[in-house]
């Protein structure tokens, strides 16, 4: 049986197909996955056992629980002075993955063009397809850090432009904004009517300044969904647990789509993210301690060992540049695992642009990092 047209036009995750091949071997080091190597802080782990024991187990609102939204309410008016309606404005979701998939479907028109910055997260290309949508390429470089510019964004707008992706702090890249260069994006996003789709997952972990959402900036409350969630800044992966703030009719939209596809987010994880959201700040500044520690160490290494990489603002990856050695990024990761036991990902996995870099996940302890720099190092040296 042959699956609809759309879905063979997509390709299979770049990085899991990678990662099918880790799983079959042992004693790898692995910095290939995207996520923290910290367990979600323990009082968030009670609170849901707690909740069970309380005997929470049923469906909650499609909206999911309007304590939880209220806790996301105070959350971002406390923190950036930004005042979503918990009523109409916010709906929780199965991670930031749902969010953005409900995002797409509420605003594509079939043939709307999307733009998407380049290298991007692995979704965002295949979801606006299946959506209808044709993603439209912004080919970013290392020379500029990996950062578009308000040009960039208005040379490919046409009538057919629907909408901006963002995403910073970046994966794969690291990339992020200051609120100067946000604010001149946001003035072209303005002037060619696009709705902005931010995903600010990463947010906590932005290292050399403030990070500033982008609907905090003049004009654009009205215009952007607001993606984020729990799985990074708490270590909440594997709970599913994320959310979208935006204008009432796109809230409203996406609220439909939501009721039937997923119903609502998983209560447990509704009621662990409402403890996070209330007593989870201390964890999430010692992780991002941690995380800064373990940057500075990477990116001196990777640079040592001549593999050229910019220093990443935000999130937990390093995008160091292997074209001097000749290999592909396939060729160079493949390589790599065979002979050392050390897993990357090929940064092809986020589109053709990726070409000649890796990602490498600093999200692992210290002990690792230095082992798997050692082994990359002698990998290097063979070539
Ligand atoms: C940029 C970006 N957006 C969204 C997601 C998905 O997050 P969630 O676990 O909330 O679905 C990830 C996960 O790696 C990501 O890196």
């Amino acid at each position: 049986m042959k699956p609809a047209k759309v879905v063979d036009r997509i390709p299979p995750s770049g990085i899991r197909v990678f990662f099918d091949l880790v799983l079959g071997m042992k004693d790898v080091i692995s910095l290939g996955v995207g996520e923290p190597d910290f367990v979600t802080p323990w009082n968030v782990r009670e609170s849901a056992i707690f909740a069970l024991e309380k005997g929470f187990t049923s469906y909650t609102s499609n909206k999911g629980l309007v304590e939880l939204r209220q806790e996301i309410a105070k959350s971002l008016s406390r923190r950036y002075g930004l005042d979503y309606d918990p009523e109409e404005e916010i709906l929780i979701t199965v991670g930031v993955s749902e969010a953005f998939d409900l995002a797409m479907r509420a605003i594509i028109n079939k043939g709307d063009k999307i733009l998407v910055p380049e290298p991007a997260y692995v979704s965002y290309k295949p979801i606006a397809t299946l959506c209808g949508g044709r993603p439209i390429s912004i080919n970013t470089s290392a020379e500029k850090n990996f950062k578009i510019t308000p040009s960039d964004v208005s040379k490919l707008c046409d009538r057919d432009t629907r909408a901006l992706i963002l995403n910073y702090p970046n994966n794969p890249t690291g990339a992020s904004y200051s609120k100067k260069e946000l604010k001149a994006i946001s003035d072209v996003v303005l002037k060619k009517n696009l709705i902005m789709i931010s995903d600010e997952i990463y947010c906590d972990l932005t290292y050399d300044f403030e990070h500033t959402p982008f609907a905090t900036l003049p004009g654009m409350k009205e215009r952007t969904i607001y993606l984020n969630g729990f799985s990074k800044s708490y270590a909440m992966t594997g709970w599913r647990i994320g959310y979208a703030c935006g204008p009432k009719s796109l809230i409203a939209a996406m609220t439909k789509i939501h009721q039937y596809t997923m119903l609502c987010a998983s209560v447990i994880s509704q009621m662990a993210a409402m403890e996070a959201l209330k007593r989870g700040g201390l964890s999430v500044q010692e992780m991002k301690r941690e995380y800064k520690r373990r940057r500075t160490f990477v990116i001196y290494r990777l640079n040592e060992i001549g593999l050229a990489c910019h220093i990443p603002e935000g999130a937990f990856y390093a995008f160091p540049s292997i074209k001097k050695t000749g290999l592909s990024s396939l060729e160079f990761s493949q390589e790599l695992l065979k002979k050392e036991k050390v897993a990357v990902v090929p940064g092809t996995a986020f589109g053709s642009l990726g070409e000649g870099y890796l990602r490498i996940s600093y999200a692992s302890n210290m002990d690792k990092l230095k082992e798997a720099l050692l082994r990359i190092e002698r990998f290097v040296k063979t070539l």
